[in-house]
């Protein structure tokens, strides 16, 4: 079975999920977006928002168009290149972020997503990300960029933790050292491991 036939029945069983309140108010499961079979390395973000949500696809709203720009500079191919998740599949009312107990419902989708992709690096994006998967006290404006360690499920992976893209949206400038400038260094890094 190919990768993403298998990631295809692990679909199955997620689409009928019921295990937390975000399964009640969501219109659509977001999944995954990427090739799983050629995937390189698999990015997770916070959460589905609105677009998300009324699309079934990840990253597709204006924080997503942000992304697509620095990929697109940094030479990493969306389609290609990655597999992209979050750490939950539905869609939190108001777009909040999503509690412990709802990660936690998710954890063995996204371990199983992992461990089918079997990716040379996983690129957590935002704080949200950074602290489901890697324990710090460290805030993630000191501690993306750099080669980190974390282990799902008994699997040792490389990760590096890189700003969310809503955090850009806000904060405009690409002068050296400053985040936008630091993002495209992060995925330039990534891009060459
Ligand atoms: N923000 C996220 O973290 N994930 C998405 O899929 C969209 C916006």
């Amino acid at each position: 079975m190919s990768k993403s036939e298998e990631l295809a029945d692990l679909k199955k069983e997620c689409l009928s999920c019921l295990r937390c309140e975000l399964g009640k108010t969501r219109n659509n499961i977001v999944f995954s977006d990427g090739n799983p079979d050629s995937a390189k390395y698999i990015l997770i973000g916070e959460a589905p928002g609105e677009n998300e949500d009324l699309t079934g696809t990840p990253f597709v709203g204006r924080a997503g168009k942000l992304l697509n720009e620095f990929l697109i500079q940094a030479g990493i191919s969306r389609q290609e290149d990655l597999y992209i998740i979050n750490t939950v599949k539905c869609r939190p009312p108001k777009n909040r972020v999503p509690s412990d107990f709802e990660k936690e419902q998710c954890r063995n989708f996204i371990e199983r997503q992992i461990k089918i992709v079997n990716p040379k690096a996983i690129i957590l994006c935002g704080a949200t990300a950074l602290k489901s998967f890697y324990t710090t006290k460290i805030p993630i404006s000191k501690i993306r960029g750099e080669w980190l360690k974390i282990n799902v499920n008994n699997i040792e992976y490389n990760a590096m933790a890189i700003f969310h893209p809503s955090f850009l949206l806000r904060n405009h400038s690409m002068e050296v050292g400053k985040p936008r400038w630091l993002m495209l260094e992060d995925l330039k890094r990534i891009k060459n491991m």
